[in-house]
């Protein structure tokens, strides 16, 4: 099916970078989240980020306002009235299996006959998602990379109930928006959190050994092994609170001590330290 009108939910880290990829993309999109504090942030944030890449001179100030044009946000979270007209959803909202299967017992019941449904899940089990939905041969994963205008990889997750029409579907939307799609079955971590997460975990371990410092275990990644980030700024830049949720979810299925989230990682959650969204993680931001 033609997908224009996209729903959004979540304006948060991805919510937001999602929509902005969307909406530079041609799609139409509403921005759906708790409050208005936060959905205007979200979309304060992406103005911002297409008007520097304008006068970057990256993208012409009349695709930039084209895009803030095709952005409206909305607040009816416990609803989600305003996304009844969508052709396709992709729900971006905290890594919480109570919260997104809410939403989407919530979204089989509003959205229109063969809408598409999407997660943006890190690790948690689409299956029962799209068990929640009541139409699970139109759900589907699609796992965008942090910052999502910047990566381009899209991991699309399907369950044993999503149909070849909603995998072509979503190769459609990843193409539409300039993505590079790898196909991935419904299992905790998907491919890249699989290998990422217990690396970032090794990373802390020896922080919180005292081996070396944080500056030098990112450098040795860095210089050494040709990464552009070290795990612990690319720990700091998932949110060090999405990191430890994504990490339960998949020690829970796996039960292996590699995907323990470290103490170290919980101390600095329960003080507020969740990386650069607070200006604090392992390093300190401006
Ligand atoms: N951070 C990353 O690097 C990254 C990368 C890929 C995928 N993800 C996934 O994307 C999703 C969102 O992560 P994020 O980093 O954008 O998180 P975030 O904390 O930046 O944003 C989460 C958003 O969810 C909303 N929210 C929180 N509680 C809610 C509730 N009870 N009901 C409805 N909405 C609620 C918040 O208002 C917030 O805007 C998660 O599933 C995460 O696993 C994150």
């Amino acid at each position: 099916m033609e997908v224009q009108r996209l729903g959004i939910i979540g304006s948060g880290l991805m919510g937001s970078g999602i929509a902005q990829v969307a909406a530079y993309s041609g799609f139409d999109v509403v921005i759906v989240d708790v409050d208005e504090t936060r959905v205007d942030a979200g979309i304060t944030g992406i103005r911002r980020r297409l008007e520097r890449e304008a006068e970057r001179g990256r993208i012409s100030t009349a695709d930039a306002q084209a895009a803030v044009s095709r952005l409206r946000g909305a607040t009816d979270m416990d609803t989600l009235e305003s996304l009844s007209l969508a052709d396709a959803v992709i729900e971006a909202v905290v890594e919480d299996i109570a919260v997104k299967t809410k939403l989407f017992r919530r979204l089989g019941e509003v959205c229109k006959p063969g809408a598409l449904l999407a997660s943006n899940t890190s690790s948690l089990p689409l299956s029962d998602l799209a068990a929640a939905s009541r139409r699970p041969e139109r759900v589907i994963g699609l796992h965008f990379f942090n910052p999502p205008w910047a990566l381009k990889l899209v991991e699309i997750v399907t369950t044993a109930s999503t149909t070849e029409e909603t995998l072509a579907d979503a190769h459609r939307i990843c193409e539409k928006m300039g993505r590079v799609p790898v196909q991935v079955k419904d299992t905790p971590g998907f491919i890249a959190n699989r290998l990422l997460v217990p690396f970032i975990f090794d990373g802390i371990h020896l922080l919180d050994s005292g081996v070396a410092t944080a500056a030098d275990i990112d450098n040795a990644c860095k210089v050494g092994l040709n990464h552009t980030m070290g795990p612990l700024a690319t720990a700091d830049l998932i949110g060090l609170d999405t990191l430890q949720l994504i990490a339960e979810s998949m020690f829970e299925e796996y039960g292996e001590p590699r995907f323990k989230a470290p103490t170290l990682l919980r101390r600095l959650v329960s003080l507020g330290h969740l990386g650069r969204k607070t200006g604090r993680g392992f390093f300190r931001y401006e």
